[in-house]
């Protein structure tokens, strides 16, 4: 039986009270809040056996490399890699992603190419590919949208993803309106073209069981701090031949297996990916995060949040006349994330209004821009969940967003 109660009391933060209102806090897809056992683990590291990974031969050091390793293998048991050597620590998605522009798509694509990508895409999944078509003549290829619930037209797949296609780089769930993308579908149909496929679980791997053998994807994208971890540490999946054949990104010590005055060779996987010292404390505290996420069970992450969509969604249809929930209703479809937009009032002053409720939702274009551009919007309100959300805070918030319309409509408050 899943305990929110119980999940809320590891989360010292959400006991807070924000203008003496208690806090209600939906602004996970920015990022998340972090249980004692993550911030337990980073007391532990700075008081217990701080010292760099990989070259000391003294206990600290070990202790220190043993610790890190294992959160290396705990990423790649969560996404289901084959070995931890396929997963490289990175700062975040977005430096994941600029990773493999700058290596593997800096070497194989080629004049008259095609990046696919979707119209959900995260700036960071959108504009390190701009550069690399700049650089090479290659062109970027836009899936396209349905308008009537703002999914994919998976019907016109076959225009866009062609013999031409090099690679697909798509999102999983988005971060702007919370859609979930028919990815396997999408990498199987890459995959007939002979492309490489590229998935963006930053958003969907903290809330569902995401898993890289059934994706069938060659690199998938996480960071840290979506998933209950810390900031400044994220992680890329490459399959193991690909990141073999790959160039490293970064160059200097640690990557290097032996150098000479004009030059070197490379470590082995990860290696070959982490040049200096790295993130230690937060790649041993992300570890800490899988562990918890583990023993809740992502399962029940999932229905959990399937059920506040649900509940959500149901509360948000009395305000129909008013405002628009971006994306399916079938909360199936999508994560717990409900994107709004009235023409009552603008994302960023219903943001304020929500704030001295105590409910902190994030407004503006999320890093999506060109999606809100099909949207016709600039900017929309989000609100999003995560597993220690409840039924209440829905309602506090849709009870707050009923207030700032009328509030805005007739200045009745
Ligand atoms: C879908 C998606 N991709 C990539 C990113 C970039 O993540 P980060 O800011 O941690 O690099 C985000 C962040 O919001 C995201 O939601």
């Amino acid at each position: 039986m899943y305990d929110v109660q119980k999940i809320r009391k590891d989360f010292p933060i959400l006991s807070r009270k924000v203008y003496d209102k208690p806090l209600v806090y939906l602004d996970n897809a920015a990022t998340t809040q972090k249980p004692r056992q993550v911030i337990q683990a980073l007391v532990d590291y700075y008081e217990g056996y701080n010292a760099n990974v990989h070259r000391g031969v003294h206990a600290l050091s070990q202790e220190a490399t043993e610790r890190y390793e294992e959160a290396r293998g705990k990423v790649a048991r969560f996404i289901g890699a084959e070995s931890p050597d396929e997963i490289i620590w990175t700062r975040n998605a977005s430096e994941s992603l600029n990773l493999v522009a700058y290596t593997w798509a800096q070497e194989n694509i080629r004049e008259g190419d095609e990046i696919v990508v979707t119209p959900y895409e995260h700036h960071s999944n959108l504009v390190p590919w701009q550069k690399v078509a700049r650089d090479k003549g290659a062109s970027l290829r836009i899936l396209p949208m349905r308008e009537e619930d703002n999914s994919l037209d998976m019907e016109r797949v076959d225009e866009f993803i062609t013999p031409r296609t090099k690679l697909l780089a798509v999102v999983h769930m988005s971060n702007g309106i919370g859609i979930i993308n028919p990815v396997e579908e999408l990498a199987r149909r890459a995959r007939a073209v002979g492309a490489t496929v590229l998935i963006d679980a930053t958003q969907s791997a903290p809330h569902l069981p995401v898993d890289v053998q059934g994706l069938d994807c060659d690199f998938l994208t996480l960071s840290g701090h979506k998933m209950l971890g810390p900031t400044g540490i994220g992680a890329l999946y490459g399959r193991r031949e690909i990141l073999e054949r790959m160039e490293p990104f970064l160059r200097g010590g640690e990557m290097v297996l032996e150098v000479w005055y004009d030059r070197a060779t490379w470590n082995d996987l990860p290696m070959k990916f982490e040049a200096g010292t790295p993130n230690i404390a937060d790649a041993i505290g992300f570890g800490a995060a899988i562990d918890y996420l583990e023993a809740v069970g992502m399962e029940n992450v999932r229905d959990h949040e399937i059920a506040l969509t649900a509940h959500a969604l149901e509360a948000f249809k009395e305000l129909e006349e008013e405002i628009d929930v971006f994306g399916p209703r079938d909360p199936e479809r999508r994560g717990a994330i409900i994107s709004f937009h009235s023409d009552i009032v603008h994302p960023h002053d219903l943001g304020t209004f929500l704030d001295r409720d105590g409910i902190a939702v994030r407004t503006g274009h999320h890093c999506t821009m060109p999606l809100m551009r099909e949207l016709g919007v600039i900017a929309t309100a989000r609100a999003s969940c995560y597993l220690y959300n409840t039924e209440e805070e829905i309602d506090a918030l849709v009870d707050s967003v009923k207030r700032a319309l009328r509030y805005f409509s007739d200045g009745a408050g």
